[in-house]
């Protein structure tokens, strides 16, 4: 068979309203995950959002709809001590027709390879399937859990609220809470910036993998300190309504906090709500603090893990010279890579804790690993020890593992609430 072509598509947005192109590229993506077809000018109207974003189709002779899309932007990230330009992969999807003929693979390389052009240190997407990204060198960085909170038996230990809280609506959610997302991703490694259009979603619910069909029952609420500042943000959605035995259940969609304060002071919103029996949040991080507000650990019940960031190195130098380290010290990785993005030897040297360096070295390594390893080493989440337990990290100096694990440690678990 011959090489797939890759054509890529620069979407056109007039008074809100995409081009024929790119709405037709949009329905082919939505079938290849089998969402509801949404009405041509919905559609429209919704791929608006992919203003200055990366399209990705292939397409066969005298078929205006790819057989293959890709969507990719670029987005900063939150690094240990700093953060990183990502080329965020999503939507890649390939009509049912078509699957298994390495189609996905065309165009993701064909992307991965534009991002390491355009001097892109790392790619990031987060999956459908848990098989499928590992063999193009992304490695699994972080994780979320679901939660349960029993709010009718949720006692706070501190009693009051403090602040003030304010409810708000699709025109007033993007203004007052875009500042407190861009400084809570800050205190989480893995967490992303926001894309504007992506506010008015979130309090929606209007998507094309929803359908377009909206959400109406959504909520959000900004909480400020006592001086006025706002300090976080939580948008829900009702679950399951009031009329339920045990009451209803609220299912949180988003919540930010910059300070304990303003965490403590949404949750206790959350559980206060009348006619609520219980929260729920999926995309929660695998250590939430919730538990250690109440004066009973047991209301919160932990539920399932799931994969979240995917992360693939595409530059060595860029992407480890991005994060700060918390000890002192060199350490020499082998990395394989067929692909070559990060391929190399190289020695990550933390003498100068504020201009950490990776450079090429024919010194021998410390240990040897793949791409995808190092992928999900990156933000601190796993710890090189595991690796080297599970035999996907070789560690050619005795003890060097360790080493590592002390390097890369991160000030707080990797955690990225949004999924794209
Ligand atoms: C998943 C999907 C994108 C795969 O596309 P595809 O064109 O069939 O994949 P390719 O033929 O390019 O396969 C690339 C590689 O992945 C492997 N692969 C493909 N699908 C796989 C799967 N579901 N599980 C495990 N491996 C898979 C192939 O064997 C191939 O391996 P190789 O290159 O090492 O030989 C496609 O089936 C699809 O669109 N599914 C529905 C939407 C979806 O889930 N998209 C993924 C979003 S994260």
């Amino acid at each position: 068979m011959s090489t797939p072509e890759v054509r890529r598509l620069v979407p056109h947005v007039v008074e809100g309203v995409a081009d024929a192109d790119t709405v037709t590229w949009a329905r082919a993506m939505t079938a290849a995950f089998l969402r509801p077809r949404v009405e041509p000018a919905d559609l429209a109207r919704a791929a608006a959002s992919y203003a200055g974003q990366r399209l990705r189709g292939v397409y066969e002779t005298g078929d205006p709809a790819p057989v293959v899309t890709l969507r990719s932007w670029d987005s900063q990230m939150t690094v240990p001590g700093g953060e990183v330009t990502v080329d965020a992969v999503t939507s890649i999807g390939v009509r049912s027709t078509h699957r298994r003929r390495g189609l996905l693979r065309a165009v993701l390389v064909d992307d991965l390879a534009e991002a390491a052009r355009a001097g892109t240190p790392v790619a990031a997407l987060t999956s459908t399937q848990g098989a499928l990204y590992e063999r193009f060198g992304f490695g699994l960085a972080s994780w979320t859990r679901s939660l349960r909170l029993d709010a009718r038996a949720a006692r706070f230990r501190v009693p009051e609220p403090t602040g003030r809280l304010r409810t708000l609506d699709v025109a007033t959610l993007p203004s007052a809470a875009a500042p407190v997302q861009d400084r809570a991703r800050r205190r989480h490694p893995g967490s992303m910036d926001r894309v504007g259009h992506s506010w008015s979603a979130l309090m929606t619910g209007l998507n094309t993998f929803s359908g377009m069909v909206p959400d109406r029952g959504r909520h959000a609420v900004l909480w400020s300190d006592a001086t006025g500042r706002p300090g976080g943000y939580v948008v829900y959605r009702v679950a399951r309504d009031w009329v339920a035995e045990d009451g209803g259940e609220i299912a949180v969609l988003d919540l930010q906090a910059t300070t304990p304060e303003s965490y403590r002071e949404l949750w206790r919103h959350l559980a206060s709500l009348d006619l609520v029996g219980s929260v729920t949040w999926s995309d929660a991080s695998v250590d939430e603090p919730l538990p250690w507000l109440l004066d009973d650990h047991r209301p919160v019940t932990a539920g399932t893990t799931r994969e979240m960031l995917w992360l693939r190195i595409l530059d060595v130098p860029a992407a480890l010279g991005a994060r700060r380290y918390p000890v002192t010290d060199r350490v020499v990785l082998a990395v394989d890579d067929p692909a070559r993005y990060a391929a190399g030897t190289w020695a990550l040297d933390t003498t100068d804790p504020v201009a950490p360096r990776a450079s090429s070295t024919t010194d021998e390594p410390d240990v040897a690993l793949d791409a995808a390893t190092l992928g999900a080493l990156y933000l601190g989440g796993v710890d090189p020890r595991v690796l080297a337990r599970a035999g996907r990290l070789e560690e050619r100096t005795p003890g060097a593992a360790g080493r590592l694990a002390r390097l890369l440690a991160a000030p707080s678990v990797p955690w990225n609430g949004i999924r794209f």
